[in-house]
């Protein structure tokens, strides 16, 4: 499976914060905001990323994340010329997807939770149509929402309903076959003029073949679309990584446990990243000692 990272938009919400720096590049306690989303794609045993972004920004990530060749993978990038919507990025990707299924994610998604890695490695195999991610808000207008029925059987979607008919919103993150890529491009633009990521989803609805994976309580999938709410995002990673003493979405470290790279290869990040605590916990991650 090819991974893709949607990181464009233009963050109007965060200014000035993202006046000059891509939302999806701020920090989120200890990391760049795109670590954790590109986590998630590593978690799902995904090696091949296509980053997205706008032409501002793209060198930036390039500079960040490099070809991924030090975490064992392979990062390319392309440049969304104008936010025309989520979906565009399969025409973009298109190439990059080749004949492959595809996950998508959002970049400025945080998703923590337990066994999240083997929930992911589960839905990535044999995928046959879509499998989206749903996580019960207390503001569902503010997302694409799902209606499930009793036995969890996804009934409808909507993109930012003015009265959700549920409370269950649809994460940015979702996986498809490879029908996604022609599904793109015949999709028309919505009356906002964009290609809805919710639209694609509704084929595949209609073709009754999308399911929806309910993330379920314990579970955080974090907003970072106003600047309390990326407080909020950052306190949760400090409030966890200071008690546990573990990291959350340190993509060097994932990349070792996931066998992308090996313990030599785990330490060197670790000198190269130097003097920072992010530096010594890698150090330790690749001596075993923790
Ligand atoms: C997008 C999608 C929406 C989804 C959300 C998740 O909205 O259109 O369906 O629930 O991402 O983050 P946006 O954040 O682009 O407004």
């Amino acid at each position: 499976m090819k991974g893709i990272l949607l990181a464009g938009g233009s963050g109007t919400r965060l200014h000035p914060l993202t006046r000059a720096v891509s939302k999806q590049l701020l920090p989120v306690y200890n990391k760049p905001m795109v670590y954790y989303p590109l986590s998630v794609l590593m978690l799902a045993g995904i090696r091949e990323v296509l980053v997205i972004s706008n032409p501002d920004n793209i060198d930036l990530f390039r500079h960040l994340l490099g070809d991924g060749t030090r975490l064992g993978m392979q990062i390319d990038f392309a440049v969304q010329p104008s936010p025309d919507g989520i979906a565009e990025a399969f025409t973009i990707g298109s190439e990059h997807i080749g004949t492959d299924p595809v996950a998508l994610i959002l970049g400025d998604n945080i998703f923590h939770g337990p066994n999240f890695s083997p929930l992911l490695r589960r839905n990535v195999q044999e995928i046959d149509g879509c499998v989206l991610f749903g996580y019960a808000v207390s503001d569902p207008e503010r997302y694409g929402v799902g209606v499930v029925d009793a036995e969890g059987t996804l009934l409808e979607l909507e993109e930012k309903p003015a009265r959700p008919r549920s409370n269950l919103a649809v994460t940015g993150l979702y996986l498809y076959d490879n029908d996604v890529v022609d599904i793109a491009k015949n999709l028309q633009p919505s009356a906002r003029g964009e290609l809805e990521i919710t639209d694609v989803n509704r084929v595949y609805l209609e073709r009754g073949n999308a399911r929806l994976v309910n993330l379920g309580r314990g579970f955080a999938w974090l907003d970072t679309g106003t600047h309390d709410s990326l407080l909020l995002a950052s306190q949760y990673v400090q409030v966890l990584e200071q008690r546990q003493g573990t990291r959350i979405a340190c993509v060097e470290e994932i990349a070792y446990r996931m066998g992308f790279i090996d313990a030599d290869d785990c330490y060197r990040l670790g000198v190269e990243i130097g003097a920072s605590d992010y530096g010594a916990y890698l150090r330790d991650i690749a001596k075993g000692e923790t």
